[in-house]
């Protein structure tokens, strides 16, 4: 709020409407991918964020929070963890379901990739009911992990069903404060 840089962020991320489905607003992040400044712009307000706050493990959402979490991650001197959709992962993994508008999810991680106590954030592109958000929250903690927040690039606060303490998104109606 009050970020110089917001509006230009905002501003690179295309909105296609009715894609992939007729009613939706499609919020795509590669436009913003291709603007330069944008997006180091919006990767440093995360970096920002999180560089003091003893963080050690960025988990990202596939697949858009693999196109922002790693650049925060090495920036802040922390780990990155890829939460992936099913069967993705060769190793032992940990698995969590979740709701999407219509039937269900699963995102896995692998068992090993997060010590207990480790502080961690969560990283995807956009949050709009959070269903996604609380199944990365729950993999992380069922870790041991502590979730110290979620960062999304974007949000659709009228969408946000989960009442998760910290979910920051600078591109939305409620913006980082
Ligand atoms: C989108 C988006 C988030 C999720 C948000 O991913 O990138 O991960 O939906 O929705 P929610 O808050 O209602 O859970 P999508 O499911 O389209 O997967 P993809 O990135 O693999 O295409």
């Amino acid at each position: 709020k009050g970020d110089p840089r917001l509006q230009a962020i905002s501003e690179a991320i295309r909105v296609v409407p009715h894609f992939p489905k007729p009613g939706i607003m499609f919020q795509d992040i590669t436009t913003l991918l291709l603007d330069h400044k944008a997006f180091k712009d919006t990767v440093d307000i995360f970096i920002d964020r999180y560089r003091d706050m003893s963080i050690s493990v960025v988990a990202g959402v596939e697949a858009r929070g693999f196109m922002f979490g790693p650049s925060i991650a090495l920036a802040i001197g922390a780990k990155f963890v890829p939460l992936r959709k099913p069967k993705k992962l060769p190793g032992e993994v940990i698995s969590e379901d979740y709701e999407l508008e219509y039937g269900t999810d699963r995102l896995e991680m692998h068992v090993g990739a997060v010590q207990s106590g480790e502080r961690a954030v969560v990283v995807d592109d956009l949050v709009a009911t959070g269903g996604t958000l609380s199944a990365a929250i729950k993999l992380l903690e069922r870790a041991g992990a502590e979730v110290v927040e979620c960062a999304c690039v974007i949000g659709v606060p009228e969408m946000i069903k989960v009442k998760w303490k910290a979910i920051v998104y600078p591109c939305g109606a409620s913006a980082i404060a």
